[in-house]
């Protein structure tokens, strides 16, 4: 094989090579927030207490939760004191348009994309937010709050 036939045989096959990642990559969907097994935490969830990952409400980084209404995010779940004074979580991701812009406002969850508003159930209160929105049990032992899967 010559030199120039080598290369234009290696050029193709880069380029097939490239194309067929390029589409299996572009062509992979969004995952649902509502049916995926867990898309938000950054590792799986232990697979004997279930559990996504630990605030400590006695570290510094924790202070949010201090308060009621005061809300804090982490591995990309929302996680909030409600009104009552009982710990809450959510996804971050907003079921509308899977942007990551919930927050928690007003004693519920809300998403500052387009106005989606969700209950402390994940159920939807508007329109944007008709699709609701995954929410997380939560379990205190001292000052440690556990968000489970
Ligand atoms: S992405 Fe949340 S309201 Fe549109």
């Amino acid at each position: 094989m010559e030199r120039k036939e080598f290369l234009r045989s290696v050029g193709a096959g880069a380029a097939f090579a490239i194309t067929f990642a390029c589409l299996g990559g572009c062509l992979k969907e969004d995952p649902n927030p509502l049916t995926t097994e867990d898309p938000n935490a950054n590792t799986p969830p232990d697979p004997v207490t279930g559990v996504l990952f630990t605030v400590d409400l006695s570290a510094s980084t924790s202070s949010k939760l201090q308060n009621t209404g005061g809300y804090l995010t982490k591995n990309n779940v929302v996680v909030a004191k409600d009104l009552k004074g009982e710990y809450v979580a959510a996804t971050v991701v907003c079921s509308h348009e899977l942007r990551k812009d919930i927050i928690f406002n007003n004693d519920e969850f809300y998403c500052t994309a387009h106005g989606a508003r969700f209950d402390l159930t994940g159920k939807g209160i508007n329109n944007d937010g008709k699709r609701g929105l995954r929410i997380y049990a939560t379990s205190l032992e001292g000052n440690i709050l556990s968000i489970l899967a």
